[in-house]
């Protein structure tokens, strides 16, 4: 099998890709989850490994599999394990992609034994989770940071103010109003938004629209 170079373009680049949803426990045997598949993360990182760079996926809860003989895959659960596997490659990562959908809030107190059915009611008190992708924006130094908004309205105008306040090179918009396209399905439609300009692709399959992503990082590392 011959490879030439432009068959390898991320040969020698380190990514690193957080992928999946993350659960935060109520108690011991129960959580606050989401329904992301985790799929788009998985096939960005199966993507960036066939272009030759050398991949790291930090992945919450799914029922997806990798072959780890090509990827160096880190499972986590909860939002603070994503936050510390992601600090501890970030030094050492050329490309940093966040696809997880992380939960935004956690319960204040976990309880350590199973929380019994009483009352007629029960509240629970949430406060916010770190924002693993902001807290990279503020230290990063020469990495690229991409991350992802999943958006119902005013999207790109929402999608910017991520894309600045996160620190970002570019922010990947999903929208949910297009058909077929979501966290959860086997397609995307999304737009990819720069400081300066924005691209927008077809409805695709998670597999293509992995591929679109990729060609945009090796465009920004060759820039
Ligand atoms: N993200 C993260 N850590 C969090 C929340 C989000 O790393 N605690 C990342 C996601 O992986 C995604 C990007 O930030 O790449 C945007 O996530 P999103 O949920 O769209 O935005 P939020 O900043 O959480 O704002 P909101 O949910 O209110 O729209
Ligand atoms: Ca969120």
């Amino acid at each position: 099998e011959k490879h030439f170079s432009e068959d390898l373009p991320l040969k020698g680049k380190k990514i690193t890709i957080t992928a999946g949803p993350t659960y935060e426990a109520i108690d011991p045997v129960r959580f606050i989850g989401n329904h992301s598949s985790g799929k788009m993360g998985y096939e960005i990182a199966k993507r960036a490994m066939q272009l030759g760079a050398e991949v790291t996926l930090i992945s919450g809860p799914t029922h997806l599999n990798i072959d780890e003989n090509k990827i160096e895959l880190i499972r986590v659960t909860s939002t603070r394990e994503m936050y510390e596997a992601a600090h501890s490659k970030f030094g050492d990562t050329d490309v940093f992609i966040a696809a997880a959908a992380v939960a935004d809030y956690k319960p204040k107190m976990v309880a350590d034994q199973k929380i019994k059915k009483n009352d007629d009611s029960l509240t629970l008190e949430l406060t916010k989770t770190e924002d693993i992708l902001a807290s990279l924006g503020k230290i990063k130094s020469g990495q690229k940071l991409i991350g992802f908004a999943l958006e119902t309205n005013n999207e790109e105008e929402n999608a910017r103010k991520k894309l600045e306040k996160k620190n970002l090179d570019f922010i990947v918009l999903n929208s949910l109003n297009d058909q077929g396209a979501g966290f959860k399905g086997d397609t995307n439609k999304i737009s990819i938004i720069y400081p300066d300009r924005k691209k927008d692709f077809q409805l695709k399959s998670k597999k293509e629209v992995a591929a679109d992503i990729l060609n945009e990082i090796v465009e920004l590392l060759d820039a």
